[in-house]
């Protein structure tokens, strides 16, 4: 099997926590041949696990050098790097969310498909092991019809203090975009991903623009504060199915909770941990996994769907077309708390 020869694009964050010791885990598949930041010395420290690899602070100088790009740069540069570089021939591995906008994510889309690259965005949360797991029991008829979908991912007092997360012209939004937008791919993709037709949303900025605030991730200035910290929204599908969604930065709760539900017909299953209830002759049954398969590294099971997809051996583990579906979302619940009136799609 050839090495896939792998560009890195934003070499910040992400790529040195997550991607890059993935990658140094799969060298016999695939080895980074270029690295490229707009900061040249963040890529070349990025770059100096691996055996000599083209440094650049130039996109256009990576795509001839590749066979497949990971983008993990601040989200307003993903839409048209991800163009540029499926236009040059170059399968892409986009980091999470998908874009800016839904406008953008169409964009993207139609890029893959006119192509034929792979285009791959990093919604990791369904390569963890309970997220396929109960994946595998939905599907398997476990719970009957999924019909109501419930999501909270709080955060208590963490708004990023580094980085750009809180700069909208960069990032497009703060808590739906950065974090929540996890958990609305996660419970569309199990509940079977319906259409959405009605959205409405609420976003706060109350607390990051109050001065003193405790924040657990480092300093977060109330002054230059210009995204939300805390969302909620309701959706509803045009199977009938509806997701109750809530995420924060900065929640005023007791504690962190990642927690998504699904409620179907004849049962139901939780995630995180993964427990399933259902109703089954005459009684109502609880059980909870004692193992469930798969690797403890989503990190690692993202990258090996992304290779295998590139190498046509599987389809796409989290398809444009789902995260252009996350995109309408978010647009629409940003869109619903400006106007204060449903959004219909
Ligand atoms: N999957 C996840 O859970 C997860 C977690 C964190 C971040 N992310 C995503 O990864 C992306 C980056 O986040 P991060 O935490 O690594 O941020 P970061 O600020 O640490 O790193 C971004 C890097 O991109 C570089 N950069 C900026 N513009 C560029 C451009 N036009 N071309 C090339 N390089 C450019 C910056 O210099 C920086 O080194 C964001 O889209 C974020 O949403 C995903």
């Amino acid at each position: 099997m050839e090495k896939l020869r792998i560009g890195i694009i934003g070499a910040g964050g992400i790529a040195q926590g997550r991607h890059i010791p993935v990658l140094l885990q799969l060298q016999q598949e695939a080895e980074v041949t270029a690295v490229c930041d707009v900061n040249e010395e963040t890529a070349r420290q990025a770059g100096v696990s691996f055996s000599r690899p083209y440094v650049t602070t130039h996109v256009h100088e990576v795509f001839s050098r590749v066979d497949a790009v990971i983008i993990s740069t601040p989200n307003k540069f993903h839409s048209q790097i991800t163009i540029a570089a499926l236009e040059a021939g170059v399968h892409v591995l986009c980091e999470k969310p998908m874009a800016m906008s839904a406008g953008e994510a169409q964009a993207m889309t139609a890029a893959a498909d006119k192509t034929g690259k792979t285009l791959m965005i990093g919604y990791h949360y369904r390569s963890m092991r309970e997220a396929q797991a109960a994946k595998t029991l939905i599907d398997a008829g476990e719970i009957g019809t999924p019909m109501v979908a419930r999501v909270q991912a709080l955060r208590r007092r963490k708004v990023p203090g580094w980085g750009v997360f809180t700069n909208k012209e960069l990032q497009g939004g703060g808590s739906l975009i950065d974090f929540g937008c996890h958990f609305l791919d996660l419970a569309l993709w199990l509940l079977g991903s319906p259409e959405p037709v009605e959205v409405v949303g609420q976003t706060y900025d109350r607390l990051s623009r109050m001065p003193g605030q405790i924040n657990q991730w480092g300093d977060v200035d109330q002054e230059s504060f210009e995204v939300d910290d805390h969302v909620t929204a309701y959706v509803r599908f045009d199977n009938g199915a509806t997701l109750l969604f809530e995420t924060s930065w900065a929640a005023n709760v007791k504690e962190d909770k990642e927690y998504c539900s699904i409620s179907g017909s004849t049962g139901g299953v939780d995630l995180f941990p993964l427990e399933v209830n259902q109703a089954k002759h005459g009684m109502l049954l609880d059980s909870t996994a004692n193992w469930v398969p798969g690797s403890d590294d989503p990190g690692l099971f993202q990258m090996q769907r992304f290779f295998a997809a590139v190498r046509g051996e599987a389809p796409v583990y989290v398809p444009p077309i789902d995260s252009l579906k996350t995109q309408q979302l978010i647009d629409a619940i940003y869109e619903s708390s400006v106007t204060g009136e449903a959004v219909r799609l």
